[in-house]
């Protein structure tokens, strides 16, 4: 069976412009908030790549109809009549999990498949499950399915999060919107696709207040006075960073438009420690570097900490950096993976339980390499557009869960990068 990969070629440098997609993890909620809307809603600036194509199955699977014209979604949820989820598609994409809140704020039960772990951690949902408790929900369990009824009805909650999870804030916000009286969510996620998907919320009929920070105030509305909406979905500054961080790479100037400089202050401000040009103004940002790299410490926390969506790009400029660098992953229990593969190019990484010591100055070569999720996916491709000779990606499919036409994009900034298919015989010379 053949199989296709990415090879990245050495690249002097790459410049130009990109403009970001709509954020993939703002635009997978707001495609299951449109559940709440009963009608025809439609949803702009969606990234065309597969996880919003395994969300398109779902929505379809419980009874809605999605139609795709170029990046805008049409979703008639009227026609939504099923409140569970299956198992092959949850266990595609984890975020299916965020199907729960709306189906229980619109039929008062849902029954879903218990999204499974992945390769960056248990992805555990039991702050989901305490949030929604907080509001009348109760859980069971049924053979890997998870079953939430609502025997008395929803009622409001004073939830705190133990941790600001951003889907445990989202499916408690969703499930809120819709629960009589006056709910708070204290140590809620404040990253910018929360704010996103209150405001289709709240253009969809719903009365939230404070989402983006760490406290929501929800007024609960009754489900017939909620109503489908129009919305365009937030820049994708994960992807907008990650092409930053090409330039910060090898020289640029790269530059991103789309993307609020807002929602990655945390990055630039790290570009400028390690010696980049950092120029932004309200609609686009850009990066450049003319000096060499100068290492510096990098820990993930939650929104607007340090995001660990870019972890692993900003891991490739530290082992290429003046110094040694620490990298602490806070976020995720089983973030580093990407290290491992970057130690196959040459880069001399040390692994201390959630910290990564990566020493600096490395010389990498290409290899092949293989990507363990969509963002290590994506770093490795920028590692090989500066390692010596090629590197060839596979498991690329994890990249085109997040990143619409990575490879076109990359092109368009003067990369020497293409995808290709591995006949057997070749893939097998690669084992
Ligand atoms: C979202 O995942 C994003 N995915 C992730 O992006 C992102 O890395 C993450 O938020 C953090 O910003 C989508 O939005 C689809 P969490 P989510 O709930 O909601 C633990 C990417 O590359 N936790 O904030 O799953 C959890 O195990 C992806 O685009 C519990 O223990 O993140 C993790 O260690 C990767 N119990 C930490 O909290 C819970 O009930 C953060 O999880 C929920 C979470």
């Amino acid at each position: 069976m053949s199989e296709e990969i990415i090879v990245a070629h050495q690249t002097d440098n790459i410049s130009g412009t990109i403009q970001a997609s709509g954020a993939k993890n703002s635009a997978l909620k707001l495609m299951t908030a449109s559940i709440l809307g009963q009608g025809k809603s439609i949803i702009k600036n969606v990234p065309d790549i597969s996880d919003i194509h395994v969300m398109s199955a779902v929505l379809t699977t419980i009874g809605a109809k999605v139609d795709r014209k170029d990046h805008e979604l049409l979703i008639d949820t009227s026609t939504v009549d099923k409140w569970e989820t299956p198992y092959n598609l949850v266990s595609k994409m984890r975020a299916s999990i965020s199907v729960l809140g709306p189906l229980v704020g619109r039929f008062g039960r849902a029954r879903v498949a218990m999204p499974g772990g992945c390769q960056i951690g248990a992805r555990k949902i039991d702050m989901h499950l305490i949030g929604m408790e907080q509001l009348g929900v109760e859980f069971t369990m049924d053979h890997g399915y998870l079953v939430a009824t609502t025997p008395h009805g929803l009622h409001a909650g004073n939830i705190v999060l133990e941790f600001p999870s951003v889907g445990a804030t989202e499916n408690t916000m969703m499930c809120a919107t819709v629960a009589p009286g006056h709910t708070t969510i204290d140590n809620a996620a404040c990253e910018p696709e929360i704010h996103d998907l209150a405001n289709f919320l709240c253009e969809m009929g719903a009365h939230i207040k404070g989402a983006g920070t760490s406290s929501i105030e929800i007024e609960g509305v009754p489900l017939s006075q909620m109503h489908p909406a129009e919305h365009s979905t937030v820049g994708d500054r994960i992807e907008g960073g990650t092409f930053l961080v090409g330039g910060a790479l090898l020289g640029g100037p790269v530059t991103v438009t789309g993307v609020s400089p807002k929602h990655l202050h945390m990055p630039l401000v790290k570009l400028r420690q390690m010696g980049c040009d950092v120029d932004y103004d309200d609609t686009s940002i850009t990066v450049g570097r003319t000096k060499p790299l100068v290492a510096t410490d990098i820990q993930t926390l939650p929104y607007p900490g340090f995001p660990t969506d870019l972890q692993a790009q900003f891991m490739l400029l530290c082992a290429l950096a003046k110094g040694n660098s620490i990298v602490t992953e806070n976020v995720f229990e089983n973030r580093f993976m990407f290290a491992s593969e970057l130690m196959r190019m040459g880069a001399d990484i040390v692994i201390d339980d959630h910290h990564a010591i990566v020493h600096g100055e490395s010389h990498l070569e290409g290899a092949p390499v293989k990507a363990t999720d969509l963002r290590a996916g994506a770093a490795l491709v920028l590692a090989g557009l500066e390692a010596d000779g090629k590197t060839i990606i596979r498991n690329i499919h994890h990249i085109d869960r997040g990143y619409e036409d990575y490879v076109g994009n990359l092109r368009k900034l003067g990369a020497h990068v293409e995808r290709e298919t591995l006949s057997d015989e070749e893939i097998s010379a690669l084992e």
